[in-house]
């Protein structure tokens, strides 16, 4: 070997040496957690059609902050509420990213507001907040759109003259509509055929998310791309959705009246129109087709599955339903429900919050990400990891809720029937990504639950089993089940 061949030779050797020692380095203090095995890390020990589950076992051995392997990808979960809230609130600039991941970059592709990031991500939020803010303000209030769809879904509950259906596809719409009269001031009929094919592709885009296909897809991609599978199914639908909404929605930018702004999309349009250095930045067709897109995705289903739960959870507990409609009956009797009857009413309003804890429809949270390192309560993060803040083991954390595996209402009431707050209540989740539709969804809940207590009684079809545990997917839905809606009046 000559002198060129061993300066060479050791300069590979040194240069190795040092990767290696930095990757140990970033990963040095990093939380503690099973010993992954060679390529699938920690997958074999991962519930995959219950990971939620898996996650809250894992943290009672290895603690509220602990990290898996899933492929190559390094995760850490942070679970309960105290650490959850320490890291959403306290490190809320830290842990404000989202994950980089396959599924992403063949969806929105950093556009939008879900799964976007940096700047683009705040001047959208920004613009969802203030618009949906703007809206609730102007000619016609988004409490009066939500009354005006009640009305709409009671109509519809009564066609069926207390005979057994599902109630999926009329709940979707009813939520949709509400979503669509914010962005377009317009509603579907609710067998509309577009407003059908529009909810499927997001339904079903919601529960593949959780095929083994998929996850294979977002832990090994490059092996995985060109393979036939439900992750190319997701592409296609993502496709279609953003060829729909360009048709539908976008159009719309051709009757624009700056001076008349009717829904989210004109403002939108407005904000475009103004060709400053920021709306020709963010304000441009991609960003408004994946936001649109964004909202009905986490607007839709999870507002209409927490109802969907509150009927069934009436169906199996008549005793709470009877009371919710003794309250419902002696504060708004017949008259049309309004947001402010809720506070005169602590039994209805705990139960609201009892079925959105108990539904526990988002239970591992959507994924955040460190946007730079961060120590965080003694262990290193680096930035760029994802991090589960796992909404599941915050609302059945047991030191926070008494009974928390049990449908139980007084958790939210003091000893006088007064509402109680918990601070453990995050179906939301919390700081600087929590839900951007919380109000709209509480206003929501509120208005349709009561509405629907208040003209019918909620019962199972003769002979049918109530079964409380949820569905496959992505959110915690309530298993397929047809209801009685037996008119009150
Ligand atoms: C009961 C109904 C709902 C529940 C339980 C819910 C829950 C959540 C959760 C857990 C997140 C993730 C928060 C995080 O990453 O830490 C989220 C994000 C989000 N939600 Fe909701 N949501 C609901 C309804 C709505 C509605 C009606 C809208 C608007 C139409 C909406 C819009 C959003 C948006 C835009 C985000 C992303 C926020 C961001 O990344 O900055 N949600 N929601």
């Amino acid at each position: 070997m000559d002198v060129v061949s061993i300066l060479l030779f050791a300069a590979v050797f040194l240069i190795l040496v040092i990767v290696f020692n930095n990757k140990n380095d970033k990963y040095r203090n990093f939380p503690p957690g099973p010993k992954p095995l060679p390529i699938i890390g920690n997958m074999h020990i991962v519930n995959s059609r219950k990971p939620h589950k898996s996650f809250f076992e894992l943290s009672k051995k290895f603690g509220t902050v602990f990290s898996l392997q899933i492929g190559q990808e390094k995760l850490v979960i942070l679970t309960g509420y105290e650490t959850v809230k320490d890291a959403l609130m306290n490190y809320g600039e830290e842990f404000s990213g989202r994950p980089e991941s396959p599924l992403t970059s063949i969806t929105s592709n950093g556009h939008g507001i879900l799964f976007s990031h940096g700047e683009n991500w705040k001047t959208m939020r920004k613009f969802t907040l203030s618009t949906l803010r703007d809206f609730g303000m102007g000619r016609k209030t988004i409490e009066d759109k939500i009354s005006e769809e009640c009305e709409n879904l009671m109509q519809t509950f009564r066609s069926y003259g207390g005979k057994p259906f599902d109630n999926l596809s009329i709940m979707n719409t009813a939520v949709a509509n509400v979503i669509v009269s914010i962005l377009l001031d317009q509603r579907f009929e609710y067998d509309d055929p577009t407003a059908l094919k529009l909810m499927s592709l997001i339904n079903e885009n919601i529960t593949i998310v959780e095929t083994p296909m998929v996850k294979l897809f977002i832990s090994y991609p490059n092996l995985t791309k060109w393979l036939p599978g439900s992750h190319q199914r997701i592409r296609e639908n993502f496709s279609e959705m953003k060829t729909f909404i360009t048709d539908t929605f976008t159009n719309r930018g051709r009757e624009l009246d700056v001076n008349n702004q009717r829904s989210l999309i004109d403002a939108f349009l407005a904000k475009k129109q103004e060709g400053t250095p920021e709306s020709n930045l963010y304000f441009h067709d991609q960003n408004l087709c994946v936001l649109v897109i964004d909202l009905f995705s986490a607007g839709m289903e999870t507002t209409s599955t927490t109802l969907r739960w509150g009927l069934l959870l009436m169906m199996k507990y008549p005793e709470i339903q009877k009371k919710v409609q003794d309250e419902i009956e002696s504060v708004i009797g017949s008259a049309q429900p309004k947001t402010e009857h809720k506070k005169q009413m602590p039994y209805t309003d705990a139960v609201i919050h009892e079925i959105q804890r108990f539904g526990d429809i988002v239970p591992v949270n959507l994924p955040h990400a460190t946007i730079r390192d961060v120590t965080f309560r003694g262990y290193f993060i680096p930035k760029g990891t994802v991090v589960i803040p796992l909404l599941h083991s915050v609302l059945k954390d047991g030191s926070c809720f008494e009974k928390p595996e049990q449908f139980y209402p007084e958790h939210f009431l003091d000893a006088e029937g007064n509402l109680k707050k918990n601070e453990a209540f995050i179906p939301f989740s919390l700081g600087k990504r929590s839900c951007a539709g919380e109000n709209l969804a509480k206003m929501e809940l509120f208005l349709f639950f009561t509405t629907l207590l208040q003209n019918f009684t909620f019962r199972a079809p003769p002979g049918a089993e109530l079964d409380l545990n949820p569905a496959v997917g992505f959110t915690n839905a309530p298993i397929p089940h047809e209801i009685c809606a037996i008119p009150r009046r």
